[in-house]
C-alpha cells in the first residue's frame, strides 16, 4: 500500500498502480484502462512501454476485447491462449506491433461499481499466469481502486478550493468599479513570474491563492473611499491602507490558507521598508508577498485609473526595473523580465 499512498496526484497514482501491476504479476507490460461512463467506453490510461501514445489512440466498446468483457462483467479473467479466445480483440497488438501470449486482467471496482480494468501481458520467462496471481492481483486492484478514488476526491476538492477563492474575490471585484479582470491579470503575471524563481509546487499553489486573494481586505472598506473616482486624501489613504491585514484577518479562519497569509499581508512591503503594514525590509519579505507586489503593481500602472491613464507597457517596466532593489525584490523584477521577454505577460 506504501507505493500507492505516498502522493495523491491522479495521473502519478495511476501510473504507479500500472508499474506496481506489471511488477506485482511479473509480467513484461501493462496498462491502465477507465470507463468513460458518458461514452460507454474504455481507454487506454496508462500502458506502459514506448508504445504508450499509440495505445491511448484505442478505445473499446464495454464487452469488446477481453478489456472490455472485464469491464461488463465486473470478473478477473485469466487468458493463457489469446488465440483461443474470442473475446481477444487483435486491434491493439495489429497496431502496435506486439505480440500478447498470454494476459491477466482484473476490474478496478470503488463502491461495487467498475471504473476500470487493470492487466498485465505476457507474463515472463514464457509462464503462464495462475490462480495464485489472479488473487493476488484482486487485491491489488482493490487498493488501486482506493487509492484512485482518494486522488479523484482530493482533486475535486482542490477545485472546488480554487473556485471558492474565486469566488470570493469575484465578491470583491463587483464591488470595485476599478479593477475589473485585476485579480485574474494579477495571477497570470504571478504564475510567470515564478516560472523564473526556485519555486516550489506547492509554493506555486500558494502562489496562485495568495494573488486571486490578495486584495479580499479590500471587502471591509467602506464605498466612499473605496469607490472614490479621485486621488484620495492622506486619511483615506490611511483607511484603504488597512486592508491588507483586514484580508489576512479574513483567510486566517481557513486552516487550510494559513500559508498564504503573509502573502496577503505582506503584499504592499517594499523591500526599503516604506512599505505596509509593517515595514518590513528585504529578505524579510515573504517571497510570495514580493511576486504578488510586483504583479499588483504593474497591472495597476498598465490600466486607467479614476484619477490617470495607464502607462504604456514599456513606461511600466522601466518604472519595475528603476523600483528593483527599493521597492521590488531585484530578483522578482527580473524573473517578471523574463516572463515578459518571453511573452508570457
Ligand atoms: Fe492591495
Amino acid at each position: 500500500g506504501q507505493i500507492l499512498n505516498s502522493t495523491l496526484e491522479q495521473q502519478e497514482v495511476r501510473k504507479r498502480a500500472v508499474e506496481a501491476a506489471t511488477q506485482l504479476m511479473k509480467a513484461e507490460t501493462g496498462s491502465l484502462l477507465l470507463v468513460d461512463e458518458n461514452k460507454e467506453k474504455l481507454y487506454f490510461e496508462v500502458a506502459l512501454g514506448d508504445k504508450e501514445e499509440t495505445i491511448k489512440t484505442i478505445t473499446l466498446d464495454l464487452g469488446e476485447g477481453i478489456a472490455g468483457w472485464v469491464a461488463q462483467k465486473g470478473k478477473h479473467l485469466i487468458v493463457n491462449s489469446p488465440k483461443k479466445d474470442a473475446r481477444f480483440y487483435i486491434g491493439v497488438d495489429g497496431r502496435t506491433k506486439f505480440k500478447t501470449r498470454n494476459l491477466i486482467c482484473v476490474p478496478v471496482k470503488v463502491k461495487q461499481k467498475v471504473i476500470g480494468v487493470l492487466e498485465a501481458v505476457n507474463k515472463q520467462d514464457g509462464a503462464d499466469f495462475t490462480e495464485e496471481d489472479l488473487s493476488l492481483f484482486s487485491s491489488l486492484a482493490d487498493q488501486v481502486a482506493i487509492a484512485l478514488d482518494n486522488a479523484r476526491l482530493y482533486q475535486e476538492q482542490e477545485v472546488m478550493f480554487f473556485q471558492t477563492a474565486e469566488s470570493l474575490a469575484d465578491a470583491i471585484e463587483k464591488r470595485d468599479p476599478y479593477t475589473g479582470g485585476h485579480t485574474q491579470r494579477v495571477t497570470l503575471y504571478s504564475l510567470a513570474i515564478a516560472r523564473y524563481l526556485p519555486l516550489k509546487p506547492i509554493e506555486k499553489k500558494w502562489l496562485k491563492i495568495a494573488s486571486v486573494l490578495h486584495d479580499i481586505g479590500k471587502i471591509g472598506i467602506e464605498d466612499q473611499i473605496l469607490k472614490k473616482p479621485a486621488q484620495l486624501s492622506p486619511e483615506e489613504y490611511g483607511v484603504i491602507k488597512h486592508h491588507s491585514d483586514l484580508g489576512a484577518e479574513i483567510i486566517d479562519h481557513i486552516r487550510q490558507l494559513r500559508d498564504i497569509v503573509p502573502g496577503v499581508k505582506y503584499h504592499h512591503e517594499k523591500v526599503n521598508g516604506r512599505g505596509y503594514p509593517k515595514g518590513l525590509k528585504g529578505e524579510d519579505i515573504p517571497l510570495l508577498a514580493k511576486i504578488v507586489s510586483v504583479s499588483d503593481t504593474y497591472d495597476a500602472m498598465t490600466t486607467d485609473r479614476p484619477y490617470r491613464k495607464a502607462l504604456t507597457k514599456e513606461a511600466a517596466l522601466k518604472e519595475l526595473k528603476r523600483c528593483g532593489g527599493s521597492q521590488f525584490d531585484r530578483k522578482v523584477v527580473e524573473a517578471f523580465m523574463k516572463a515578459y521577454r518571453n511573452g508570457e505577460i
